[in-house]
């Protein structure tokens, strides 16, 4: 991006982790190994040209049969969206998309209306958060037309969000934006729009609407006090000036990908946390190799400059209280939410949960970023469908794991406990509560598998699988490719599949394979495998967050195509798991131009797919018509192409089918 300060542009900044990368180690990306297992593509591939030569029938009479079976064996029956890039964003024939909440839009009786150019963080913390990601549904009265939708508010895009702070100049003959620095007000309202959103929603006349007085809805924020709880809690490296008993937190920033809880309680992931953090650690600080394996300080926010919790001059722990998994209660707006520490510290994608056959509870979770690790949190109580207060301290006690992906196609989960193994005083681990901290390093120990950015993993509970998302790695290099990991130079991402040991979501071993290696088909070095039943419009790239809807079945959302990626704005594809059709995708919904997709999730009932539309029009000046600095620039600083229509508020989409019933039966 021709954008200064390039820090500005947070997108690009975070969300692709676009630095080195800081995992130090030599662990087992199982280095020399080339992997020997063929994808399904390859095979099939492989077998019919054996079985041409052996029945001497044409190679693509072949292919189009198996095309043809693969169609008619999909569990999705939908007519599939043409994929491509507009300002707009577009579902399936025979469906309607309808934004339910925008960014800014009132949640109370006193909220006022948005009005861009009066934001404050008063207005902000009465109003939805900016960059709407995860999307969670959480039943009143077991119904499927009415309950909490939480959402997650992972980040602020400034040049976006504020007008006026963008300029337009010349520099080597082209145009570049520049950004002005945020006064503190700004930095305040940006501190308001993340976060999370609780929000009583009810569906009426087959249409989705928010209940904007609604008694439990309410805004979490990147000021809302929180506590700490679980081996960490009162430990000194999370002490600081501002809370010397080391339970105390203020705010919650970066929440990714999330989950709702098996007693409903919303989860949110800390991802992110680096870019928060500025100033020095004082010389010969005990965190400052801590620091380096996250990234911190980045400082792409200006948050370090106006409170010195972001200060590390100031407050060198701090850091040390964020990257944890959040809880929140949601039946009482007044709670606390708490970060629960037993499950680890790093930059936590999602938090997806089942209960495993003997009642105890397992979080899938990634970190995000190249060349790190894929984790699973096993409570150690059970849980109690009959006593929603017996499980609220759950997420408190219980084991972390960490994946080693071997190349026979085994995976072991490797509990990341203390004393264990490596995990001792000789490498500084003076308790659990060091290895949580350092939950990355302890990991590194360990020698789990270096992975191609895990974002969100789901567990299926209908067939007892597990789908691993892992986004792209770009830095990979032919020498590093693994089994896990096919390929050097991973632009497009590929998912992986896992089925527990016995089908049990808490063994400690499973088997997995490649389910996808995404991107374009048509492009042999590309190396995808989808099925020949997948059109043009059906393949994509950047697999990020995932959703199984109530029959068992796969939907894909992407982060990071476009113009130049794949000549297609992300979206979310139904891609089939079983039988002949598997690992045959189609398009359903796509973004408008600067999107990604978040969200997904299904109601109970199947009958409504919630999606959520992150930054649309970011980075604009790369794409020619749709570029502007700002979506609400006066007019005469405006980008030239500016489009006063376009969709420009961060906002949850609520598709159903036309008529009612069942999405894609
Ligand atoms: Fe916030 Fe890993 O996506
Ligand atoms: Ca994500
Ligand atoms: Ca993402």
């Amino acid at each position: 991006m021709t954008v200064t300060p390039e820090t500005r542009f947070r997108t690009s900044q975070l969300e692709e982790n676009d630095g080195p990368p800081v995992n130090p180690t030599d662990n087992r990306t199982m280095g020399e190994i080339i992997a020997a297992r063929f994808s399904r593509r390859g095979f099939l591939m492989g077998s019919l040209a054996v079985s041409a030569i052996a029945a001497t029938v044409s190679p693509l009479a072949l292919i189009a049969a198996d095309e043809a079976r693969a169609a008619e064996a999909s569990a999705f029956k939908f007519d599939e969206l043409e994929a491509g890039i507009d300002d707009k964003h577009h579902v399936a024939p025979g469906y309607d998309a309808d934004v339910l909440l925008r960014w800014g839009d009132p949640l109370f009786a006193d909220s006022p209306e948005f009005d861009p150019a009066k934001q404050s963080a008063e207005a902000q913390a009465r109003q939805f958060g900016y960059n709407n990601d995860y999307v969670g549904y959480i039943p009143i009265d077991g119904s499927a037309e009415h309950g909490l939708l939480v959402v997650n508010h992972e980040y602020t895009n400034p040049h976006l969000m504020f007008p006026g702070i963008v300029s337009i100049v010349e520099k080597d003959g082209k145009k570049a934006a520049e950004v002005a620095p945020l006064s503190k007000e700004q930095v305040d309202v940006e501190m308001a729009a993340h976060g999370g959103t609780i929000v009583e929603i009810r569906k009426q006349g087959g249409k989705w609407q928010v209940v904007r007085d609604g008694k439990l809805n309410r805004r979490i924020m990147s000021t809302t006090e929180m506590a700490l709880s679980g081996p960490v809690a009162g430990h000194d490296r999370v002490k600081t000036n501002a809370d010397p008993s080391g339970a105390k937190v203020i705010g919650t920033v970066n929440n990714c990908a999330g989950g709702v809880t098996p007693w409903g309680t919303y989860v949110m992931a800390e991802e992110n946390i680096h870019g928060y953090f500025s100033g020095e650690l004082p010389e010969g600080h005990r965190e400052a190799a801590n620091y380096k394996r996250l990234g911190i300080p980045e400082g792409a926010y200006e948050w370090g400059a106006h409170y010195d919790r972001f200060n590390l001059a100031k407050e060198p722990n701090e850091p040390n209280r964020f990257g944890w998994i959040v809880e929140v209660d949601v039946n009482d707006p007044a709670s606390v939410p708490r970060k629960r520490t037993a499950m680890g510290r790093f930059k936590h994608e999602g938090a997806e949960s089942i209960v495993a056959r003997d009642g105890r509870v397992v979080f899938y979770l990634g970190d995000d970023e190249r060349f790190d690790y894929v984790y699973k949190f096993v409570t150690a109580g059970k849980f109690n469908p009959d006593d929603r207060a017996a499980n609220m301290d759950l997420l408190d006690d219980g084991t972390l794991h960490v994946a080693k992906f071997a190349e026979d196609g085994s995976v072991e989960w490797i509990p990341i406990v203390f004393g264990e193994g490596p995990l001792t005083a000789e490498n500084g681990f003076a308790s659990q509560a060091d290895v949580l901290i350092e939950t990355r390093r302890a990991a590194d120990l360990l020698g789990a598998t270096k992975m191609d950015r895990p974002e969100d993993i789901q567990p299926n509970a209908g067939n007892g699988k597990v789908y691993v998302m892992l986004t792209n790695n770009t830095k990979r290099k032919a020498e590093q490719v693994d089994a896990a990991n096919p390929r050097a130079g991973n632009a497009f991402g590929h998912i992986i599949e896992i089925v527990e040991e016995g089908g049990d979501f808490a063994a400690t071993k499973g088997k997995w394979e490649v389910l996808l290696k995404c991107g374009d088909p048509s492009v042999a070095d590309v190396g995808a495998t989808f099925s020949t039943a997948t059109t043009a419009h059906g393949w994509f790239g950047m697999p990020d967050n995932c959703a199984v809807d109530s029959a068992g079945r796969l939907w894909v959302a992407t982060d990071g195509q476009g113009p130049k990626a794949t000549g297609r704005t992300d979206g979310l594809w139904a891609v089939d798991t079983e039988g002949d059709a598997r690992a045959t995708s189609k398009l359903f919904f796509r973004v408008p131009i600067g999107a990604e997709m978040c969200g997904p999730l299904f109601a109970p009932d199947d009958q409504t797919a919630f999606v959520a539309v992150q930054h649309p029009g970011d980075g604009g000046e790369d794409w020619e018509g749709f570029g502007r600095p700002s979506h609400y620039e006066d007019p005469s600083t405006r980008w030239p192409d500016f489009k006063p229509d376009m969709p420009v508020r961060p906002s949850v989409v609520a598709i159903t089918k036309q008529g009612g019933g069942k999405i894609a039966v």
